[in-house]
C-alpha cells in the first residue's frame, strides 16, 4: 500500500489538486492563498509542488495531498486513496470486502450498478425502447457514454439479483438505496424499473446515487425516481454532471446552472461544458459553495414557467447571501435550455454570454408587472427591490441601484434611500436567511434549537405542533434540550401552558433554566415580533423550515457515529453488533430519505 500512496504523489501535483480547492498565487518556487481551514484576510497558506506538502502559517494545519483532500472533503483515508489514484490513473489493490468502510461500499454497489444499467442500455433487447428514446430526444452514442447513461428493465428484480449475484446481501444494496422493501411479506424489489438512468457523481466522478426518468408519459408515475438520502447521497449537495464540468467551469470562470438533466445533456453534446443541473429545485448552501470552489459567477437557466422562475429566486437569494456573483440567462426561445439548443444550438452560447446581472433581470421583471407611471405601482416596485439593494454589500453599486429605480419612477434618490433604511430586510425573511451568513453549522444548528424552543415558550400557540414533531434529542445543546425536556413534560401533564406557572415550576427544578427560558424568549421577541406584523404566519413558517434542519442534522450526526461503530465491530468481526448497527443505519437512512421527500 505505501508504493501505491508513494506513486500517487509522484504522479500527481499538490498544487493542481490543491487549486481545486483553493485559489493559489505564484510565490516564488511555491505558490499561496486563503487558508481553507481557518477564516483569514491575508494568504498565509502556502503550497510546495516540490515537497508535495501545504502548511498554514496562520493555523498550522499542514500535511501532504492526502491529508487535504480528506480533510477538505470530510473523508477518511480509503476514500481520499481511491479518488486520488483515479486522478493519478493508479490501480489500487483490492480491498478486503469485509473491510471496508460503509460509505466506500455503497460507493462500490454505485458503480457496479453504474455499469451494470450501462451495459443494459447498450446490448439488451429490453432497452430498445430506452435506445429509441435517446435517438428520438438526439442524445449521442458519445453522450451516452460520457454521462454512462443506463437503462433498468421493468422486472422487479432485476438490479437486485445481478448484485446479489456481486456477492452484496439484500441489506446492502437496500441500504444503498437501490431497492424498496414490499409492503407485505419479506423482500425487496429494485427501485429503478423502466427507466432511463442517470448516475449522479459528486465532484470526483464517484457514483452516489441515481436519478431514473420515465419513457412514457404516464400520468400516476413521477417522470423521475431518484436515489432516498443515503450515507453517500445527500441530494442537497450534489451539481448534476459538476465533475465532467468542473474544469470548464474554472477556465470560463462562470458555471451555468439549468434544471434539468436532460438540459445538461443537450448543452454538453453541443460544445457548451461549464454546465451542471440542480436537479429542478433552488439552489441549496451546499450547491452554492460547490460551485464556489470553482469559480465566482454563477450563470442560472431556469426554465421558463412559474415554477422554474421561483425556484430561481430562491436560489439566487441564497447564492447571494454565500457571495456568489449571479446573472440570470434568458432563453431566446424554447421553455428550457434543451429546447432553445434543439431549435439552434448558437442561440445558447449566445444566450449565455447576454446573461445578465440578477438585479438588472430582476429590475425589469419588476416592471413588466407594476406601471412606473401610477403611485400604486411606484410603492410596489419599490417595495420589492429595495429590500434587494439594501443587501447588496457594495455602496457602488447600492447606489447604482437607488439611482437606477430613482430615474424609473421619477422619485428623488434621497427618498428611496430613507426608504431603504427603514425597510425590513426582505418581506419574505426566513429563519434561514435572517441568519448571519458567516454563521457555520454548528452556530445555525444551535441557534435554530435555542429558536424552536424559544417559541414554544412565548408563542405557546405552536407548541402542540412542535412537540408533535421534535424530540428532545434533535436538539444537540444541552442546556436547551434539558429545557425542551421539561416544557414538554409540564405541557403534558398539565395539559395546557402558562409561562409564569412554568417558570415557577421550573424554579424549583433548575433556577438556570428559568434564566435559559427568558433569554430564549427575549431571542424570539427581538426577531420576530416585528416580522410578525407584516405576516402573522411568519413564526409558523420559521417552524416548518427549522424542524426538518434540525432533525437531518441529528440524523446525519447519529449515522456518522453509527458508522464508525459498525466499523469497529466490523473490524473486530462482531456478527451481532454488525446486524443491530446495520439495522439502526437503515432505519435512519430511511427516516432521512422521507424527511427529504
Ligand atoms: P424537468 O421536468 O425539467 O426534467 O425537471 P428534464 O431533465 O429537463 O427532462 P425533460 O427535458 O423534460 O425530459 C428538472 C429536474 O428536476 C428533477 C430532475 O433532476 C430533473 O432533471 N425532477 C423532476 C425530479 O427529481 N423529479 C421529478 O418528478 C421531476
Ligand atoms: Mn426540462
Amino acid at each position: 500500500m505505501d508504493n501505491v500512496v508513494e506513486e500517487i504523489k509522484t504522479r500527481l501535483d499538490i498544487a493542481e489538486i490543491v487549486q481545486e480547492y483553493v485559489r493559489l498565487t505564484r510565490a516564488g518556487t511555491n505558490f499561496k492563498g486563503l487558508c481553507p481551514f481557518h477564516t483569514e484576510k491575508t494568504p498565509s497558506f502556502m503550497v510546495s509542488s516540490d515537497k508535495q506538502i501545504y502548511h498554514c502559517f496562520g493555523c498550522g494545519e499542514g500535511g501532504d495531498v492526502f491529508s487535504f483532500v480528506m480533510k477538505m472533503e470530510g473523508i477518511e483515508f480509503p476514500e481520499a486513496l481511491r479518488i486520488l489514484a483515479e486522478r493519478a490513473g493508479v490501480k489500487i489493490p483490492p480491498r478486503n470486502p469485509k473491510m471496508a468502510s460503509q460509505k466506500t461500499k455503497f460507493l462500490d454497489i454505485n458503480r457496479v450498478a453504474a455499469a451494470f444499467f450501462n451495459k443494459v442500455l447498450l446490448e439488451s433487447s429490453k432497452a430498445q425502447v430506452a435506445r429509441d428514446y435517446l435517438k428520438r430526444r438526439q442524445v449521442s452514442d458519445e453522450t451516452l457514454d460520457r454521462f454512462q447513461l443506463g437503462y433498468s428493465v421493468e422486472d422487479w428484480d432485476a438490479l437486485n439479483n445481478f448484485l446479489m449475484k456481486r456477492g452484496y446481501s439484500v441489506a446492502e444494496i437496500f441500504a444503498a438505496g437501490l431497492t424498496i422493501k414490499k409492503d407485505r411479506g419479506d423482500g425487496y424489489f429494485d427501485r429503478f424499473r423502466g427507466r432511463l438512468m442517470f448516475p449522479l457523481a459528486d465532484a470526483h466522478g464517484q457514483i452516489v446515487g441515481f436519478s431514473g426518468r420515465i419513457l412514457k408519459a404516464e400520468e400516476k408515475a413521477a417522470k423521475y425516481v431518484n436515489s432516498p438520502q443515503t450515507l453517500i447521497y445527500n441530494k442537497s449537495a450534489v451539481l448534476y454532471a459538476l465533475h465532467l464540468a468542473k474544469k470548464v467551469i474554472q477556465k470560463e470562470k462562470l458555471a451555468v446552472v439549468v434544471e434539468g438533466q436532460m438540459d445538461v445533456l443537450a448543452s454538453h453534446q453541443a460544445g457548451v461544458e461549464n454546465v451542471v443541473a440542480s436537479g429542478g429545485t433552488a439552489l441549496t448552501q451546499e450547491q452554492v459553495r460547490l460551485i464556489k470552489r470553482y469559480c465566482q459567477v454563477a450563470a442560472f437557466a431556469f426554465d421558463m414557467d412559474v415554477a422554474g422562475a421561483e425556484a430561481a429566486r430562491r436560489g439566487l437569494e441564497i447564492a447571494w447571501q454565500n457571495e456568489l456573483e449571479t446573472r440570470v440567462v434568458q432563453l431566446p426561445f424554447g421553455k428550457d435550455p434543451d429546447e432553445c439548443i434543439k431549435k439552434d444550438p448558437a442561440a445558447w452560447p449566445k444566450a449565455i454570454a447576454e446573461a445578465r446581472p440578477f438585479m438588472d433581470y430582476y429590475f425589469d421583471k419588476i416592471f413588466k408587472d407594476h406601471d412606473p407611471a401610477n403611485v400604486q405601482g411606484k410603492k410596489t416596485a419599490a417595495n420589492l427591490f429595495l429590500p434587494l439593494v439594501r443587501r447588496l454589500p457594495n455602496p457602488i453599486e447600492q447606489t447604482h441601484y437607488l439611482q437606477k429605480l430613482a430615474a424609473k419612477i421619477n422619485v428623488e434618490e434621497r427618498y428611496l434611500r430613507d426608504l431603504m433604511a427603514a425597510v425590513k430586510l426582505t418581506s419574505t425573511t426566513t429563519l434561514e436567511a435572517s441568519l448571519p451568513k458567516t454563521a457555520d453549522l454548528k452556530d445555525r444548528t444551535q441557534r435554530l434549537a435555542e429558536m424552536v424552543v424559544g417559541i414554544g415558550l412565548c408563542r405557546p400557540e405552536h407548541l402542540e405542533f412542535i412537540i408533535k414533531d421534535v424530540q428532545p434529542e434533535h436538539l444537540k445543546i444541552k442546556e436547551i434540550s434539558e429545557l425542551y425536556k421539561n416544557l414538554v413534560i409540564y405541557y403534558t401533564e398539565n395539559n395546557r401552558f402558562d409561562l409564569k406557572d412554568f417558570y415557577s415550576a421550573l424554579a424549583k427544578k433548575d433556577s438556570r433554566q428559568v434564566e435559559l427560558s427568558k433569554q430564549l424568549c427575549l431571542l424570539v421577541e427581538t426577531e420576530y415580533s416585528e416580522l410578525e406584523k407584516d405576516d402573522p404566519a411568519m413564526i409558523k413558517k420559521a417552524l416548518i423550515e427549522a424542524i426538518p434542519f434540525l432533525k437531518r442534522q441529528y440524523l446525519y450526526s447519529e449515522l456518522k457515529r453509527l458508522e464508525d461503530e459498525l466499523r469497529i465491530a466490523e473490524e473486530s468481526g462482531n456478527k451481532e453488533s454488525i446486524r443491530t448497527l446495520s439495522e439502526h443505519i437503515t432505519r435512519l437512512t430511511e427516516e432521512l430519505g422521507q424527511l427529504n421527500q
